[in-house]
């Protein structure tokens, strides 16, 4: 048995320990914002927060989540300021990858509210979009710091 807090609450699970976390949020907790892409920690789909950094979920062993604080995308709610960033500014061409990128994104403007264009660059670099929707995230990260 694994607990952990998942979105503000405790959960457990009797998943095997190394059960990437990503099956263990949208399986068994139903948290279908978080996606699969490459599997192997390349592409950034499915990023979450883990205390507060952006980890990647698809190569996370659940074990490692044990009694820490686990944040998907539903934790937000829809009313992250970068959630509504990312309507304002129409970034989602297909949209597989945007839940990551906004996570990935939250880290940054947590640390650097108001970063420059290298700095959005820089920190985006990690999360890959098939449609090119890199000059849009970029626009709503700057909208969202403003
Ligand atoms: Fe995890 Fe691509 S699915 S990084």
């Amino acid at each position: 048995m694994i607990e952990f807090t998942l979105n503000g609450k405790r959960v457990q699970t009797d998943a095997a320990s190394d059960t990437p976390l990503v099956w263990v949020i949208r399986d068994e907790f139903g948290l279908k914002g978080t996606k699969f892409g490459c599997g192997v920690a390349m592409c950034g789909a499915c990023t979450v927060h883990i205390d507060g950094n952006a980890i990647r979920s698809c190569s996370y062993p659940v074990s490692l989540a044990k009694d820490k604080n686990v944040n998907t995308i539903e934790s937000f709610n829809n009313a992250h300021p970068l959630q509504s960033a990312w309507v304002e500014e129409q970034v989602p061409q297909c949209g597989y990858c945007q839940s990551g990128q906004i996570m990935q994104a939250a880290t940054l403007l947590d640390r650097n509210p108001n970063p420059s264009d290298q700095d959005i660059v820089n920190h985006m670099s990690t999360n890959y979009c098939r449609c090119m929707a890199y000059p849009r995230i970029k626009k709503a990260i700057k909208r969202a710091a403003t």
